[in-house]
């Protein structure tokens, strides 16, 4: 795992953008972005993971989290460039505009930020939210999809990915054993209990093999 913490040239590549006051402490435990080696092993076809979730073209869209931009830029490409791409640490975002550029897609807008304010940042309500990898590590989960909600239109929908709750020393990929610690991962009825509060209801689990499901909520809000 690389380090997240490092915030040295915070507005670098970071062009547009709101940056928020960041300090150390506002990231999200056990998220810092995997090696691109394993994470490319594990996740072999990022656009079918986003089609298997529902997301398609005509949608405006928030990819939360954005990390290094391996979903960002197939995102993207889908939604012909209708997406917010999120991330706290400015490093990564540098990371995901090289990814874009390299894929020949586009953001309405990078964010530098941290993703408890993403209401602050976002200008227009959204058909779609999508945080993978990240959920697990938010110290305040339904307070998070609480903020999601206050971004997305009547019915939205908000997808989270997530590990598995399987032992850590199971999901090996590379020989390995990666993600999170085994005690922070979440059942898909564990997910649903801290995320209906925050104003969704839950529509669909998707399976992700070999080691992760897509949760996808509906926002239970009025339309
Ligand atoms: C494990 S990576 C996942 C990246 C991407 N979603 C993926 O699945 O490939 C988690 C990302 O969350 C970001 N992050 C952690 N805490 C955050 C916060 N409070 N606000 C916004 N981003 C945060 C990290 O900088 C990192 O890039």
């Amino acid at each position: 795992m690389r380090e997240p913490n490092n915030n040295a040239g915070a507005t670098a590549g970071a062009s547009s953008d709101t940056l928020s006051s960041m300090n150390d402490d506002a990231f999200f435990p056990a998220t810092a972005m995997p090696d691109r080696d394993w994470w490319a092993a594990l996740w072999p076809d990022p656009l079918g993971v986003l089609r298997s979730l529902g997301l398609s073209p005509g949608m405006t869209v928030l990819d939360l989290c954005c990390g290094d931009g391996y979903f960002t830029a197939p995102l993207a490409k889908l939604v012909d460039g209708q997406a917010y791409a999120l991330d706290l640490n400015p490093a990564m975002l540098k990371q995901a505009q090289g990814a874009l550029a390299n894929a020949g897609s586009a953001v309405k807008a990078w964010i530098c930020a941290d993703a408890r304010y993403l209401a602050e940042h976002i200008p227009e309500p959204l058909d779609y939210a999508l945080i993978a990898n990240t959920f697990h590590g938010v110290p305040d989960q339904t307070a998070l999809a609480r903020a999601v909600a206050a971004v997305l239109k009547p019915q939205g929908r908000f997808a989270v990915v997530n590990w598995h709750r399987r032992p850590r020393e199971e999901t090996t990929v590379l020989n390995t054993p990666r993600g999170p610690r085994t005690d922070m991962r979440m059942s898909p009825e564990s997910l649903r209990a801290v995320v209906e509060p925050g104003g969704f209801i839950l529509d669909a689990v998707i399976d992700l093999p070999p080691y992760h499901y897509g949760a996808v909520f509906r926002a239970a809000g009025t339309g």
